[in-house]
Order: C-alpha cells, then sequence, then structure tokens
C-alpha cells in the first residue's frame, strides 16, 4: 500500500491542498479531485496533447506529470484562461473557422496555441504546424486548426 502525501499547489489562481496517492497523475488529480474536467485524457502516456496544462508558465502533459511533482507549483487550465479572458481571441477564432467537430482536441489544442500566441512573433504555417504537432485531432484535418491559430498568431500587433 503506497503512503498517501500531502500537496499545495495553486490552480487558477486558487490555493489548493490535498492528499493524493504518489502515482496519481496531475490530469487526473485536475479532473477527479478538482473537478477540472476541460483537461481531457486521450492516450494518457504523452502522445495525443489532449491533456495540455500549463505548469509554471510552461505547456506541459498532465497525464506525465504526476500530481506530487505539481507540488508548490502554479498550475493553469483551459478553465482557468478561459475564465481570464486570455483564450478569447483563439476561441472567437476557433468557433469562427469551425476548427472543431468533437471538441474532444480542443481544450489542449487551445493551449498549445495560446503557447504561441504569448510568443508574440509572426509564424508561418509550418511554424504553427510544428508547435500543435503534438496535439492530435481526429476529427478535422487540421487546415482549420491552422487558419485559427494563424490569424490570431499574426492578427497580433
Ligand atoms: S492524454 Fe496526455 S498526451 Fe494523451
Ligand atoms: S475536433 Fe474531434 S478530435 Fe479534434
Amino acid at each position: 500500500m503506497e503512503h498517501a502525501l500531502d500537496i499545495t499547489l495553486t490552480v487558477n489562481g486558487t490555493q489548493v491542498s490535498r492528499r493524493v496517492q504518489p502515482r496519481q497523475h496531475l490530469v487526473d488529480f485536475l479532473r477527479d479531485e478538482l473537478g477540472l474536467t476541460g483537461s481531457h485524457t486521450g492516450c494518457e502516456h504523452g502522445v495525443c496533447g489532449a491533456c495540455t496544462v500549463r505548469v509554471d508558465g510552461e505547456i506541459v502533459r498532465g497525464c506525465l506529470m504526476l500530481a506530487v511533482q505539481a507540488n508548490g507549483c502554479r498550475v493553469e487550465t483551459v478553465e482557468g484562461l478561459s475564465d481570464s479572458g486570455e483564450l478569447a481571441s483563439l476561441q472567437r477564432s476557433f468557433h469562427e473557422r469551425n476548427a472543431l467537430q468533437c471538441g474532444f482536441c480542443t481544450p489542449g489544442m487551445l493551449m498549445a496555441a495560446q503557447d504561441l500566441v504569448r510568443q508574440k512573433k509572426k509564424l508561418t504555417r509550418d511554424e504553427i504546424r510544428t508547435h500543435i504537432s503534438g496535439n492530435y485531432c481526429r476529427c478535422t484535418g487540421y487546415q482549420a486548426i491552422v487558419d485559427a491559430i494563424e490569424e490570431v498568431v499574426n492578427g497580433q500587433s
């Protein structure tokens, strides 16, 4: 029997403390313990990007990081970025360009795309494709997703 561990972290600006099993993954902690189900679990081994969250400012795969590794960290999820308005431009662009169908990949895709937006650099479509190459979409064929990201990334002054 593994010993549970106490962790304290900041999630979307709020400090939370919980007792967790050492093998619980961060994405499962966010979903099951905190009810933040916007981060999805797909492959659960670091391939599909559905679980993408931000930890101390960097995007990470929530299925590859343990909850205990996030102890003391600042975690941001798609809910937090959406509530703060940080994702507003991308959300509008995805909506206008029909850059989602089933929507399963969308939270992770938005998190990865926002990482590009924050860099405030003009990018080619190839550069955008490379950046989101770790985020799988089974529905759209990616064209509309790249269009939506390109509009926001290259439309910034
Ligand atoms: S569920 Fe984490 S990368 Fe697929
Ligand atoms: S919209 Fe269905 S997986 Fe991307």
